[in-house]
């Protein structure tokens, strides 16, 4: 049968590539563009070269940007209250794409080089038995029979060599790292022991916020319907309208001033604790700059409902959840939630920090008139009196109960 792998051009899903074919499958050998730093051609002519039978490189960025970090942004979605999901984001989006190519070439199996303890196998494959229910699934790091073979990257090694797959001059990283346009993450080797800092020279999308210049960097971003339509440097007076070229230019801004490195332990669906480092340069931006719209023109209550729907969101795009139900639903009130979530707001970026600097916005719930301290405005300030009393009568109940239960 036909196998559509996820290819990276990497060591791991080189070595796959040519297991598969050793297993008897015609294999069609799948890169997504997500944003990586990358040859894609040279990737293209490495899996021609072991034997796929056809390659597909496909640039997701647009789609990536606009359908699943859009999102991202408009939920405020962060996991365990610092990871805003860089990789977990980019998971459906690949996987959406692999099982398109899988339908368009009639091929009932798909592959992946995700390993058997991790949240991607997970992503990809719910992803795909959502969207192609009849698919079967090959994982590698999951079968005796290929991870008793391969038992470390020396067997890898010895493997490609073997099979005149090139295997990479320069020595790897003692990490894993995973990039997109959104982040990129690093993981394993070394930084499997949590208390090992980050070697200098890890990060590849930031700058050190020491290095960075002391000039800060002023600019406006706008949004409509809680998504960011126009960066405008206001120093400069560039402005950035597309979904990837504004995005692409927070990512240049915030990587020179070292904005969005994050060092931290997290929870694994699978169940297990892991440390990751991640940098997320244009996100953190857009986090601070969205937080700061929303919260300028959102109702209070609507406000507090949202904010319990997207950490469910954040837990099920962590999950691989993207395509059930539960995540369709919450989306959908999110997409509700934005639909007055409109304005600019004005920030700089300096040294690794975003300063909101002020906002505006047409249809703002902000009523100056009667939050002033110098106008009156449509308020009676003696009725504030009996709003106090009233609220507390159970506080004066409770502690009552609390001195005859427990006298002096
Ligand atoms: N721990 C992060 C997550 O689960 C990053 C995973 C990185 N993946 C990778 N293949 N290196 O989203
Ligand atoms: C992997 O296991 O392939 C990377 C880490 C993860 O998926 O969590």
């Amino acid at each position: 049968g036909t196998v559509v792998l996820a290819y990276s051009g990497g060591l791991d899903t080189s070595c796959i590539l040519v297991w598969l074919k050793e297993q008897g499958y015609d294999v069609v050998a799948y890169l997504a563009n997500i944003g990586q730093n990358e040859d894609f051609e040279e990737a293209r002519k490495k899996a021609l070269k072991l034997g796929a039978k056809k390659v597909y490189i496909e640039d997701v960025r647009q789609e990536f940007v606009e359908e699943y970090i859009w999102m991202a942004v408009q939920a405020n979605a962060i996991y365990e209250d610092r990871y805003l999901l860089g990789t977990s984001l980019a998971r459906p989006c690949i996987a959406k794409k692999q099982v398109e190519i899988a339908k368009k070439e009639g091929a009932q199996y798909v592959s992946h080089g995700a390993t058997g303890k991790g949240n991607d196998q997970i992503r990809f494959e719910l992803t795909c038995y959502s969207l192609y229910p009849e698919v079967k699934i090959i994982s590698p790091w999951r079968m005796p029979e290929f991870y008793n073979r391969f038992r470390g990257r020396s067997d890898l090694m010895e493997y490609a060599k073997k099979h005149g797959i090139p295997v990479p001059v320069t020595p790897k990283n003692p990490w894993s790292m995973d990039e997109n346009i959104m982040h990129i993450s690093y993981e394993g080797g070394i930084l499997e022991n949590p208390k090992n800092h980050a070697p200098p020279g890890l990060y590849l999308k930031t700058k050190n916020p020491w290095d960075a210049p002391n000039e800060p960097e002023v600019m406006e971003i706008e949004f409509k319907k809680g998504v960011p339509v126009q960066v405008t440097n206001l120093k400069d007076k560039t402005r950035h309208r597309s979904a990837l070229d504004l995005f692409s230019y927070l990512n240049e801004i915030a990587g020179k001033h070292g904005v969005g490195r994050i060092d931290i332990v997290e929870n694994r669906f699978i169940g297990m604790k892991s440390r990751g480092i991640y940098e997320t340069p244009a996100g953190t931006i857009l986090y601070q700059a969205h937080l700061d719209i929303e919260a300028f023109t959102m109702d209070r209550e609507v406000r507090k409902i949202k904010q319990q729907l997207c950490g469910r969101f954040a837990e099920q795009v962590y999950n691989g959840l993207w395509y059930s139900p539960e995540c369709e639903f919450v989306r959908s009130c999110i997409s509700k939630s934005q639909e007055l979530v409109e304005g600019k707001v004005q920030l700089s970026v300096m040294k690794g920090q975003v300063y909101i600097l002020g906002r505006e916005a047409p249809h703002s719930l902000y009523n100056q008139e009667l939050v002033s301290m110098d106008v009156q405005g449509d308020y009676e300030p003696c009725d504030a009196t009996g709003f106090i009393n009233v609220n507390a009568v159970r506080l004066k109940e409770y502690h009552r109960l609390q001195k005859s239960v427990n006298p002096q």
